[in-house]
């Protein structure tokens, strides 16, 4: 194997010479961009704890013992290229892609350069040109935070995790049936009456609008936009504990600690019900940098077809006129759709509606994309309602031929979900994600053509004593050779 670099890169060459050893003389040298300045911050702050080296971060031109990270005005997107000479390590690239190149050289080192300890190592970097750049321009994720409540700190422990894959989206599904999990300041009794529930009875939680830009800003700093979800017209019950006149009956429900689905919803037929979501959606949008907004729209039983679609367009106006752009999940194909809206495919029966639209896709089918499912029926955590998922399962399939009527052209990129009905703290996620979360970073960053199971299997076998410096939990599967 020539490298274990996941998500594979788009060209790879092993050089003549030596390779480039990081010593007590070696330093970081970042130029003036600012984001490229914080970016060799960051890394200097990982190379220094287990090398115990000073690794200082200089913006003047040494280039001998140096790792050079600069800005390339002609690059475009995420895309880099890394050279390791002798002398030097030169990652250049958009800001972004100076960071997505970082993560390659912290693959291409030992794995006990995440140590947080001191190690006596011998710190090498293969002589190597990489030239990268994703496939998609949305790899993603979604954490399921209302099912179980995640405190600010697992967030940040699951967006480092993300990063490493070279993922770029977190999508935070941050209300459900169980659990309200943001403050909203003109709707204090969303947060206060409906963020005090979860699964299984436990005491919940939500995010002050104050811990939500902490993960907002801790993400943009890793170049991962937050996209937050408000589940509706569906999945409503814990808003309607805190506001009942937004239920067709108006009165309070209690709250529910089950896992069912489909049975709650907002009154569509009701100002009051469009009067909340606009408060909503405007905090919302100005706590959120990114150009999106979740709205749901899943798996609604109660409401007629032409309730629904109605409620569909009102929200997505309503998101518009607070400067963002709407996603969904897929069945909001069944309304109008603007062409800058996203549906997010999941079960594939409404997404060729969608498209009609005019909207894109992202991709998660979820016998595939789904990280919460079990690994096979022994897996003690996870549901198994789509399909048992291995890891190989995970890998083995192209976004743009999966579905019959979508192309490459219609989608933009790919997500995996994490529902956390059975989840109940950052390490039972882990132990879903791992491997399979490496899995779908390459099917979103990796050529097609340059994916292949025997490769990635190999590949992701060397990352686990990583993740054991990291203290990530995963799951031993028996398809990868570790
Ligand atoms: C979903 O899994 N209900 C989108």
């Amino acid at each position: 194997m020539a490298h274990s670099i996941v998500p594979a890169p788009v060209s790879f060459t092993r050089n003549e010479g030596e390779p480039f050893t990081l010593d007590s003389t070696s330093s970081i040298v970042v130029g003036t961009d600012a984001e490229v300045a914080r970016t060799g911050e960051m890394l200097a702050v990982l190379l220094r704890a287990s090398t115990g080296y000073a690794i200082p971060v200089r913006a003047d031109s040494v280039t001998t013992g140096a790792i050079i990270l600069r800005a390339n005005p002609a690059a475009s997107g995420e895309e880099y290229q890394l050279r390791v000479t002798r002398d030097s390590v030169r990652i250049a690239g958009t800001p972004s892609g100076i960071f997505r190149g970082v993560q390659t050289l912290r693959q291409l080192l030992p794995p006990a350069i995440e140590s947080h300890m001191k190690l006596n190592g011998t710190w090498t970097v293969p002589a190597v040109t990489i030239e990268d750049r994703p496939r998609f321009a949305w790899r993603g994720s979604m954490l399921d935070v209302a099912r179980h409540f995640f405190t600010v700190d697992e967030v940040k422990q699951f967006i480092d995790l993300l990063a490493l894959y070279k993922l770029n989206v977190l999508h935070l599904h941050l209300a459900d049936d169980q659990g309200w999990r943001i403050e909203i300041k003109s709707r204090p009794r969303l947060a206060e009456m409906g963020g005090v529930t979860q699964v299984g009875g436990g005491p919940g939680g939500f995010y002050t609008q104050a811990e939500y830009a902490d993960i907002v800003r801790y993400a943009q700093e890793r170049f991962i936009s937050i996209v937050p979800e408000i589940d509706m017209p569906g999945h409503t019950n814990a808003a309607l504990i805190a506001h009942p006149e937004l239920s067709c009956s108006r009165i309070a429900p209690a709250p529910y600690t089950g896992t069912e689905v489909g049975w709650s919803a907002f009154c569509p037929n009701k100002e009051e019900t469009y009067a909340l979501i606009d408060d909503v959606i405007r905090e919302l949008a100005a706590l959120t940098p990114g150009r999106y907004i979740h709205v749901g729209g899943d798996e609604v039983e109660v409401l007629t077809h032409e309730e629904y679609i109605r409620f569909i367009e009102r929200v997505q106006d309503i998101v518009v006129r607070h400067g963002k752009e709407m996603v969904g999940w897929e069945e909001v194909g069944k309304a109008r759709l603007r062409p800058t809206t996203l549906a997010q495919q999941w079960k594939s029966d409404s997404a060729l509606l969608a498209l009609k639209s005019g909207a894109k896709l992202i991709m998660s089918p979820s016998p595939r994309a789904y990280l919460d499912m079990k690994y096979t029926d022994a897996t003690e955590l996870g549901l198994k309602w789509a399909a048992l998922i291995e890891v190989a399962d995970v890998y083995n399939w192209d976004p743009a031929t999966y579905q019959a009527g979508v192309t490459e052209r219609d989608i933009v990129g790919v997500e995996g979900p994490i529902w956390s009905e059975t989840l109940r703290n950052i390490t039972a996620v882990q132990y879903l994600a791992m491997p399979r979360l490496p899995a779908l970073a390459e099917v979103g960053w990796t050529p097609q053509s340059a994916r292949e199971w025997e490769s990635f299997r190999v590949r992701v076998a060397a990352h686990a004593p990583r993740w054991n410096y990291l203290g990530v939990n995963y799951h031993r599967s028996p398809q990868i050779p570790w």
